[in-house]
Order: structure tokens, then C-alpha cells, then sequence
């Protein structure tokens, strides 16, 4: 049964899936920046929305194969209209993946991360999906510490579904825990940062 932060996300989501919600420029140019991609190189955008950076990464390379997961039925539907090729599209949640143990080469997670209440459950699902040598890019919600303690007081009021705003420190101690090691952390503006781990 889904929880409810899951259940709040996928509600509204739903009713923002035609609206191009979650769309960072910023977050994509810098992230793309460093993906090199073969045509070997599986990769799964979790929680891709309505499959936006999942075509900037088909642009990167036409031959590799692509997966997109999101809880949201509209925004998968969205993103399959798109006709992305050699990209397979799942309605879930990240802590159940779909995919075959050691089967994906990098995960990317662009503003979703901060939505699962679960985040152990998720990492234990991304240890299992990843390959030997995987990678784990996380592009998230940043703000200074004082600001993000209070807003996570409010978060469980929210709307849409949003569970907790990390830091560096405690983001790196949850995947520490699946035995990743952090490999670089920018703050990329002033509201977003992005965290790079390795298997
Ligand atoms: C702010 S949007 C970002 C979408 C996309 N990554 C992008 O950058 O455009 C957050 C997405 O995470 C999805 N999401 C939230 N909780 C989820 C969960 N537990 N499992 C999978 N997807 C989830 C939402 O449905 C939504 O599409």
C-alpha cells in the first residue's frame, strides 16, 4: 500500500503533469555536462516527471537504452506521448524498481529525492538495480541550514507530497549506510545542489 507522502505526490502530480512542473535548466545543463554516455550504458531517471531530461539524454546518444519510473500515471503518460526511443516507461515507486538485479549504469533523481519517506527502502532498490561500477546522481532542493530546518518542520503539512530537505552530511549518512561513497557535491545555485555516489 502506498504511504502517504507517496499517495499526496502522486495526487499532485497528477494535477500538474500537463503544466511542465519541475523543469530546471540549470539542474539539466550541469548534469549533462558530465554524462558520458555509450552505447552500452543503461540508465534510469527516477522519478523523470514528464520524461523532459530523459530526451536531453536520448539527444546525448540515440543508441543506449533509457528508463523512466515516477509514481505519477499523468506524467508517465506525458512523457510517453513524447515517443522517446529505446525508452521503457514504468508507473512506480522508487522503493519497489522494476529492473533486473546489477542491470542499470546510472541513476539519476532530479527533484524527486526529497519526496520519498522512505529513502532506506529506495537506496537498498538502487544498491540492488545498480551495476558493479554504478553511479548515483542525486540534483535536489538546497538552502542554508537554518531555513531548511524550519521548512522541514512544514513539510509534512505540504501538498505535494515532499518528505525532507537534506544536507550534504545527512544525505551522505543515508547512502553510507548501502555502503556508496560520496564522489562530488556542488552547490550549483542558490536552491540547488547536486550529489554524485558511487557503489
Ligand atoms: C518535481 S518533479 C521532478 C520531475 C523530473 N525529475 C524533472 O526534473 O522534471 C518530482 C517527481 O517525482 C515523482 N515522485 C514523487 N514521489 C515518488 C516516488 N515515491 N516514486 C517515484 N516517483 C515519485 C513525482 O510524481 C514527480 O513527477
Amino acid at each position: 500500500m502506498k504511504n502517504n507522502y507517496s499517495e499526496k505526490s502522486k495526487i499532485f502530480f497528477d494535477s500538474v503533469a500537463e503544466s511542465r512542473y519541475g523543469n530546471s535548466k540549470k539542474l539539466d545543463k550541469y548534469i549533462l555536462k558530465d554524462i558520458e554516455i555509450d552505447d552500452n550504458t543503461t540508465i534510469l531517471d527516477l522519478g523523470c516527471g514528464d520524461g523532459r531530461f530523459l530526451e536531453k539524454l536520448r539527444d546525448l546518444n540515440s543508441n543506449n537504452v533509457l528508463y523512466g519510473l515516477d509514481i505519477s500515471e499523468k506524467m508517465i503518460a506525458v512523457a510517453s506521448s513524447k515517443k522517446i526511443k529505446r525508452c521503457k516507461l514504468t508507473i512506480g515507486d522508487s522503493n519497489y524498481l522494476p529492473y533486473n538485479d546489477g542491470s542499470i549504469d546510472l541513476i539519476v533523481c532530479l527533484n524527486s529525492f526529497h519526496h520519498y519517506s522512505t529513502p532506506s527502502l529506495t537506496l537498498k532498490e538502487i544498491k540492488r538495480v545498480l551495476s558493479l561500477d554504478g553511479r548515483v546522481i542525486i540534483g535536489d532542493i538546497f538552502t542554508l541550514p537554518i531555513i531548511r530546518e524550519m521548512i522541514n518542520l512544514y513539510l509534512p503539512y505540504s501538498k505535494s507530497g515532499d518528505y525532507k530537505m537534506y544536507s550534504k552530511k545527512s544525505l551522505d549518512k543515508i547512502f553510507n549506510v548501502e555502503g556508496f561513497k560520496n564522489q562530488k557535491f556542488s552547490i550549483i545555485s542558490p536552491w540547488l545542489f547536486v550529489s554524485v555516489y558511487k557503489k
